[in-house]
């Protein structure tokens, strides 16, 4: 049974690389939800800032560049400021750049309305906050872990399987420096809700893990008749 009337939110918090992103997406597809990455929004918003040479600090350009700011998911694309960014916000650059514009208080507030917005039909949402601040509401919420060596490993592999040139310790350093300043950043940093489902999936099939989120959506969703 349904407890609550809105339409489904179901939420997967954790850290970069544990998987966050093919598990929303599958679960997505099984429950017949939107899938939203909210990773990719903090990305886009980061390559504007970028290509606009804005720092990561406050300022009256960041702020009338959050306000000028707007973005779309059409066809697996994504459009940020009607530029198609799907592929630039996927590189090292911006991976390299994007958790001090994230940890600032100016880009998450902006960013709360875009994300609440997209939640009309129900969503699968995956991040760093969506439990603990965007959807504090969510009918489930998971948190999705892995240890710093698999998800390099899993990036690693990634990259390499995209013909990229890859360096396992770089991306391992990388991966805790991200993880580092995720966790201690003084806004939303990223952190288990008292209320979420903690899942490691260190060693778990990708299979495993989203039979794992579907049973959580189980308990709260009416199944379809
Ligand atoms: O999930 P990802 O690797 O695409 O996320 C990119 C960065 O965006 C990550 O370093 C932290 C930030 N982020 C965030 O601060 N809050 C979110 N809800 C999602 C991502």
């Amino acid at each position: 049974m349904r407890l609550s009337e809105h339409p489904p939110i179901i939420v997967l918090d954790g850290p970069a690389g544990a998987g966050k992103s093919s598990v929303a997406r599958e679960a997505a597809r099984r429950l017949g939800l939107p899938f939203l990455d909210t990773g990719a929004i903090y990305r886009a918003i980061t390559h504007v800032m970028l290509s606009k040479d804005i720092p990561p600090s406050d300022s009256p350009e960041l702020r009338a560049a959050l306000a000028e700011f707007t973005i779309s998911f059409r066809g697996g694309r994504v459009f940020a400021c009607g530029e198609d960014v799907t592929e630039i916000i996927r590189t090292p650059a911006i991976e390299r750049h994007v958790s001090p514009y994230s940890a600032l208080p100016a880009v998450r507030e902006s960013l709360l309305d875009i994300q609440r917005g997209q939640r009309t039909q129900g969503l699968v949402a995956e991040g760093r906050d969506m439990g603990t601040v965007v959807f504090p509401d969510a009918d489930v919420k998971i948190f999705l872990t892995a240890s710093p060596e698999e998800r390099a490993a899993r990036r690693h592999a990634e990259r390499l399987a995209k013909g990229e040139e890859s360096n396992y310790d770089d991306i391992l350093r990388q991966v805790k420096a991200r993880d580092e300043m995720d966790t201690n950043r003084a806004v939303a940093p990223l952190k288990r809700a008292e209320d979420a489902v903690f899942i490691d999936s260190t060693g778990l099939s990708f299979e495993a893990v989203v039979s794992r989120v579907m049973e959580e959506a189980a308990k709260v969703l009416t199944p379809k008749s």
